[in-house]
């Protein structure tokens, strides 16, 4: 077995404590993408992405070349050691210490970028090794790779529809490449053309929700598509990170601070409604935040 077979089919658990109180006909879900072997959503994606790039071909002597602000980078990390397969990861200088032993541990060559640029920095890093030595490297360029709404199209999709009994009402998730919230909708909308899907994005473009972008500020993915959604949600850092707590307290759920942005928005949606079913994802688990101090005071 592959630890690519191991990716996916994740929990949808229901909020019950956290959620209170929400009108008697609402119902908030939460899909616990920790589960995933690599321990994030990007499993997802990056299987995706790296199945297409194998199937097209490496060639000899060519290194995996990407940015990422971890996780991605952690997924390819662990499918490429086991594979056997050479790779860079462009990554802000910043980045937490769990996310650069971690990706050490899998053998990747990190590339530190300008910790003031962010993650579009470890992205304008990338395409310029990418186009300066095309021979050298292979870009998979997460950001603009169809393979990654794919995924989450012919994946999370199906899963949260089956997980539901097809009753998803309300689909809303945070923007990071926009894979997970772009082809969430579409294989979801495929199923309910009636189905409400609201995009959460931090408040403002300096904030601490890690895996998040502020579009408005941040260069915009290729494979981002406005058509998608139907509203928009602008999370707080101070509120996204009380209620990340929350969760670990009240429901037993140890998550990163993406997942509380997500949880914020998928409680202003549920507390306007009489009735639905309100179905949220959680990116990655606490563990990978332990050394981040102020998460946990
Ligand atoms: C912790 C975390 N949350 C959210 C996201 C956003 O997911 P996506 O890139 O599919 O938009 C990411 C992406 O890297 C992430 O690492």
């Amino acid at each position: 077995m592959s630890r690519f077979d191991l990716v996916g089919e994740t929990p949808l658990v229901r909020l019950r404590r956290v959620v209170e109180p929400l009108p008697a006909g609402v119902e908030l879900w939460a899909k616990i993408e920790a589960a995933n072997p690599g321990g994030s959503v990007k499993d997802r994606a990056a299987k995706a992405i790296l199945r297409d790039r194998i199937e097209r071909g490496i060639p000899a002597g060519a290194r995996l070349l990407d940015s990422s602000s971890g996780n991605t980078g952690i997924a390819y990390g662990s499918f490429c050691a086991e594979l056997g397969i050479p790779l860079t990861l462009v990554l802000p200088a910043n980045a937490n210490k769990e996310r650069k032993r971690i990706l050490q541990a899998y053998g990747v060559e990190l590339i530190l970028s300008d910790p003031l640029e962010g993650s579009d920095g470890a992205i304008r890093t990338a395409k310029a090794l990418a186009s300066a030595e095309p021979d050298r490297w292979v870009y998979l360029d997460q950001y603009s790779n169809p393979a990654n709404p794919h995924a989450h199209e012919l994946g999370t999709a199906v899963e949260i529809w089956r997980q539901t009994g097809g009753r998803v009402t309300h689909w809303v998730a945070g923007l990071g490449t926009t894979g997970t919230f772009v082809g969430t909708t579409r294989g979801l909308r495929a199923r309910n053309a009636g189905l409400h899907a609201v995009a959460v994005q931090p408040a403002g473009p300096f904030h601490g929700l890690e895996g998040l972008k502020h579009l408005p500020s941040a260069i915009a993915p290729a494979i981002w598509d406005p058509r998608t959604v139907d509203g928009y949600l602008w999370a707080p850092t101070e509120e996204s990170l009380e209620l990340r707590q929350r969760l670990g307290r009240e429901e037993g759920l140890l998550v990163g601070p993406s997942s509380g942005a997500a949880l914020w928005g998928a409680l202003q949606v549920a507390r306007g409604l009489e009735s639905g079913v309100v179905v949220t994802l959680f990116p990655d688990g606490g563990e990978r935040y332990v050394s981040e101090e102020h998460l946990w005071d």
